[in-house]
């Protein structure tokens, strides 16, 4: 496994086992339910939107490694951004696991760790599980997502 990978992979186990902003957000403006009806693994996202901006963003769920990690992750690269600017790293994840955004060049920081991902398709649905469901809080759905 190169160096690369490696990190990565540690990157993942790490966010898995200390998965940041996982807990229940009392004040939330904005919640939403996600299913991944593949292996039952669900989550929940909480936000606090101020003037379009995600002033604070939490989860909580059941899910594998992937699904943790990568959750906890969009909670650390969303929170702070505008409701626009969030959709837009939404849209550039979804390039990223198609291999689009590096035929693109876009560049997508330590959701990087994800890249490899695109080689495993059920996997695929784990990592973006949490998006659709951020996705949903913000357009404020009220069905649950699922990502089939
Ligand atoms: Fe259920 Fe990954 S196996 S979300």
């Amino acid at each position: 496994m190169s160096d690369l990978k490696e990190l990565y992979k540690e990157v993942i186990l790490d966010h898995n086992r200390n998965p940041r902003n996982c807990y229940i957000m009392d004040c939330a403006t904005r919640t939403a339910d996600g299913h991944n009806p593949l292996c039952g693994d669900t989550v929940k996202v909480y936000l606090r939107i101020e003037d379009g901006i995600i002033e604070e963003i939490s989860f909580q769920g059941h899910g594998c490694a992937i699904c943790t990690a990568s959750t906890s992750l969009m909670t650390e690269s969303v929170r702070g951004k505008t409701v626009e600017e969030a959709q837009g790293l939404f849209d550039e994840f979804h390039l990223m696991l198609t291999g689009v955004a590096e035929e693109q060049g876009i560049e997508m920081g330590k959701l990087m760790v994800f890249e490899g991902v695109r080689e495993y398709p059920v996997r695929v649905k784990c990592a973006t599980l949490a998006w659709h469901t951020l996705h949903a809080a913000m357009e404020e759905k009220k069905e649950n997502v699922s990502t089939e």
